[in-house]
């Protein structure tokens, strides 16, 4: 059957999330957003959890104002986001009432595809995020956090895909943030959910280890729908394989995806400008280009492992580096193996590093805690009560859908807000809502500028407190 394959470019978010940091700036994207609306992609993925918090963080800019800045810029293609599920962009769950207004204001100022995932794979923490994304004319697309573990079978993909769809999907993602899928088990679960399930496949993955474009081509033999690239200057090692690459290797074939390669090229000129500048800001590291094989050996995501070095490096104990990897197996094991991503990445990364750095299950940070106490959703698989016991005591384990307790809360943001003399807009009760401190930094700095008591000054990274190894980890990368 022939059938084209569709593009996702993650240029504007993933790409630069995965090899510089998120610091890619409005202005370095503007000028590209003629020829990237001409060219014909399914979407443009431009917005997440990190580009919001690296605007107000590091960039000095509004994410709302960059959204609105790229929808005016890019009036043709379909603009997609990345939102986690009861978190929305954030570390913690939120009101159903912050939810909805967020997929309304997210909507209404430009986004087409909502992506919603959830670490844990817990369908009630996708229920409100979808409910209100097709309530706002969205597109849902809930993804599937891919893992391997006993517990994460085909037979369980393939379960919860039909239950997204029964939810109201309008796509699928499996969403391979750690490139984990390697290409022939793609191959077997893409045929399987496109025999089993009717709405649109989109693939996510990474070329870390080296197998993303191997992957892409295995996952459309069986017939994926759309796929994430990057384009060249931004793509592959950390980030993902190159949408130049996979349009000239389809070229001519059945799953020829139509889209113009110079003009690929063009879009991709103007990148490599942006690439090179951050590279000699030492932004860009080349060693995130390499092919790293660690991933393939300890099925740990890149991102994490390199946040393990710098907790580490901090508590001085970087000789204690492998001990920690061969601890992360056993403390996901007794946690009912989670997936690997933001933020049971962070939570198992760090309880790994206690238990090397003071003893096993000797100290629970309070995330370890919330974890096992069923706060984010419930485990996949079966956890080690006993460890369960130390970490919480007697505590009753949450077992209802965990938003269900957070009584609504926007209004009292709003407030907030407003008596700290922030107010200028809505959206502006979301930023608060979602990053406390540093939307703050940025409000007093914007108030500032207006108040022409100083020449736009640049928002400050908030100092990080080094005896606070978790928040470090937490605030530090979204993987
Ligand atoms: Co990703």
């Amino acid at each position: 059957m022939a059938k084209k394959l569709m593009i996702t470019d993650t240029i504007l978010r993933d790409a630069h999330q995965s090899q510089a940091a998120t610091r890619m700036r409005t202005e370095d994207m503007l000028p590209a957003c003629e020829i990237l609306d001409s060219i014909g992609y399914y979407s443009l993925e431009c917005w997440g959890g990190a580009t919001f918090d690296a605007c107000l963080r590091f960039l000095n800019e509004d994410p709302w104002d960059r959204l609105r800045k790229l929808r005016k810029a890019l009036p043709n293609t379909k603009l997609q986001m990345l939102f986690r599920g009861q978190n929305i962009l954030g570390y913690k769950h939120y009101a159903d009432d912050v939810v909805e207004q967020f997929c309304r204001k997210a909507i209404e100022n430009g986004i087409d595809v909502i992506r919603i995932f959830d670490a844990l794979n817990d369908v009630r923490n996708l229920e409100a995020a979808i409910k209100y994304t097709k309530k706002y004319g969205g597109i849902c697309e809930p993804a599937i956090s891919y893992t391997i573990s006993p517990v994460h079978s085909e037979d369980y993909f393939v379960k919860l895909a039909k239950e997204l769809v029964q939810m109201g999907a309008d796509n699928i993602c499996i969403k391979d943030m750690a490139n984990l899928l390697l290409p022939y088990e793609a191959y077997s679960l893409i045929k399987r959910l496109k025999s089993e399930i009717d709405v649109p496949i989109h693939l996510h993955t990474h070329n870390t280890t080296g197998t993303g474009d191997m992957t892409y081509l295995m996952a459309m033999q069986a017939g994926v729908d759309i796929v994430d690239c990057a384009l060249s200057p931004f793509a592959n090692g950390t980030s993902q394989p190159a949408t130049e690459s996979l349009v000239a290797t389809l070229k001519g074939t059945e799953h020829d995806t139509g889209l113009d390669l110079s003009k690929l090229a063009e879009a991709a000129k103007h990148f490599r400008g942006v690439a090179e500048r951050m590279m000699k800001e030492g932004i860009l590291d080349p060693k995130v280009l390499r092919v790293d094989t660690n991933t393939l050996v300890y099925q740990v995501p890149g991102g994490m492992l390199s946040n393990l070095i710098s907790q580490l490096k901090e508590a001085g104990r970087e000789d204690k580096y492998y001990d920690v990897l061969e601890e992360i197996p056993i403390v996901r094991k007794d946690f009912g193996y989670p997936p690997l991503v933001t933020p049971t990445s962070q939570i198992v990364g760090t309880q790994a590093v206690f238990n090397v750095l003071m003893g096993r299950y000797k100290t629970f940070p309070q995330n370890s805690k919330a974890l096992l106490a069923g706060e984010y959703g419930a485990l996949p698989g079966e956890v080690n009560e006993e460890v369960r016991r130390k970490a919480i005591g007697d505590k009753k384990v949450i077992t209802c859908r965990p938003a269900d307790l957070i009584a609504p809360e926007l209004e009292n943001y709003e407030k907030e807000v407003k008596a700290l003399g922030y107010y200028e807009k809505e959206e502006d009760v979301l930023s608060y809502a979602l990053f406390p401190k540093v939307a703050s930094k940025f409000f007093e700095a914007r108030k500032e500028a207006e108040e022409g008591r100083s020449a736009a000054p640049a928002a400050k990274a908030a100092p990080m407190d080094a005896n606070k190894i978790y928040n470090l980890y937490v605030e530090d990368k979204e993987l």
